[in-house]
């Protein structure tokens, strides 16, 4: 099905090509010098140390589990309102995920009090997800790790040059893990990175990346070295130089993009100011965030209302989704389940809106005045 208006559209033009084409032309075309050039200009821009880059974020997420030593049967706590590969990475290391609820339907991040009453003489670590680049409240969990003596990990996927309290997302807590699929605010196809100040996990992390292999094939092509030696049991997560340069470009874009969905941010919320039977999440943040979505929330409604609203904004042209369908509740976290009743309800509730930085005025004027029409019918 065609929409007049997408969830979502890249943010291409002919320097992505060119950048691919480059590549191509040089002959180099899996993990080398774009990639070194991607990880060293990613962690100048967020003001990280370390940054690896990998496959995808589900690695990453595997890899931190690794790195922070993650063992079975240590518990690690997550969210539930979250895209389902938060929660994979914990059950990859045969890890036991436990569910933390969100704070409430207009701040859709981990509740902290919730986290503290879940941790246990089994708990190893916190992952955490910032939803939509909105922060979750890191002073108070990074105060919990400390008091715990926890380790944390940030799924930083939606939240590129984000902040809080002045520092990047992804460089509070041990571990920042990123996503570059396309429809992120960074777009490569598939792609990832993991960012640390943490000199000996970036190590280990290249190490595991690549086989566990003490050099990688690009400096044996070059001559810094003859031979390898394998001195951990490690996998291929490694990046490719035709993504790392899509990945460079982008980043050149990354300012302009946010600071675009940010005026879009702007125009929704003053068109849908005082509209009575919604909850905008975040509505009264005045965080620097990267609008990875625009999210409502529907008051005293059900999940057969959501969806028939939904329903109604395809057939007027209009593609929406749902961040999230509750982990919680999918068949393979049947084990681990317990109730959340805030994730659940906005699970059931949600509806993510168009977000892109070429939607125009006119754009969200239709998508506002449609939804208007069709909640008041
Ligand atoms: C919150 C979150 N975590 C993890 C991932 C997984 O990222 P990737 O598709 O790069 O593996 C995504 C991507 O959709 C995500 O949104």
């Amino acid at each position: 099905m065609s929409y007049k208006i997408p969830l979502f559209d890249l943010n291409f033009d002919g320097e992505e090509e060119k950048a691919v084409t480059e590549v191509i032309r040089s002959k180099w075309i899996s993990s080398g010098p774009r990639t070194k050039a991607l990880e060293e200009k990613f962690a100048t821009m967020l003001e990280a140390e370390q940054a690896v880059a990998l496959t995808n974020c589900t690695v990453s997420l595997h890899l931190a589990m690794h790195l922070i030593g993650i063992q079975p049967g240590d518990e690690v706590i997550c969210p539930s309102l979250t895209f389902v590969a938060t929660c994979n990475a914990i059950r990859y290391v045969n890890a036991v995920p436990v569910f933390a609820d969100v704070k409430s339907t207009s701040d859709l991040t981990m509740d902290p009090a919730d986290i503290e009453g879940k941790i246990t003489p089994r708990t190893r670590a916190i992952v955490v997800m910032h939803f939509g680049g909105f922060p979750c409240n890191m002073d108070r969990i990074m105060e919990l790790a400390d008091r715990y003596k926890l380790k944390v990990i940030e799924d930083a996927c939606h939240g590129p040059l984000s902040e809080y309290h002045g520092k990047k997302l992804g460089t509070i807590a041990d571990i920042g893990c990123f996503s570059f699929f396309s429809n992120k605010n960074i777009s490569t196809g598939e792609g990832g990175m993991l960012l640390t100040n943490n000199t000996a996990y970036a190590e280990r992390a290249r190490l595991l990346r690549s086989h566990g292999m003490t050099s990688m094939s690009y400096e044996r092509s070059k001559g810094h070295s003859t031979s390898y030696d394998v001195v951990d049991l490690g996998f291929n997560y490694r990046m490719d130089d035709i993504r790392a340069s899509i990945g460079l470009v982008q980043l050149d874009k990354l300012q302009a993009d946010i600071n675009k969905r940010a005026e879009i941010r702007k125009l929704y919320l003053e068109r849908l100011k005082n509209f009575d039977g919604i909850t905008i999440p975040f509505a009264q943040s005045d965080a620097i965030v990267s609008n990875y979505i625009f999210t409502i929330v529907l008051k005293d409604s059900t999940v057969d209302k959501r969806d028939e609203v939904r329903g109604k904004l395809a057939e007027a042209g209009i593609q929406t989704s749902v961040h999230y369908p509750a982990v919680h509740r999918f068949s393979i976290f049947r084990e681990f389940s317990c109730s959340l009743p805030l994730t659940e309800y906005v699970s059931d509730n949600l509806i993510t809106l168009p977000m892109y930085s070429r939607l125009s005025e006119d754009d969200i004027e239709y998508i506002v005045s449609n939804l208007k029409r069709i909640l008041h019918d």
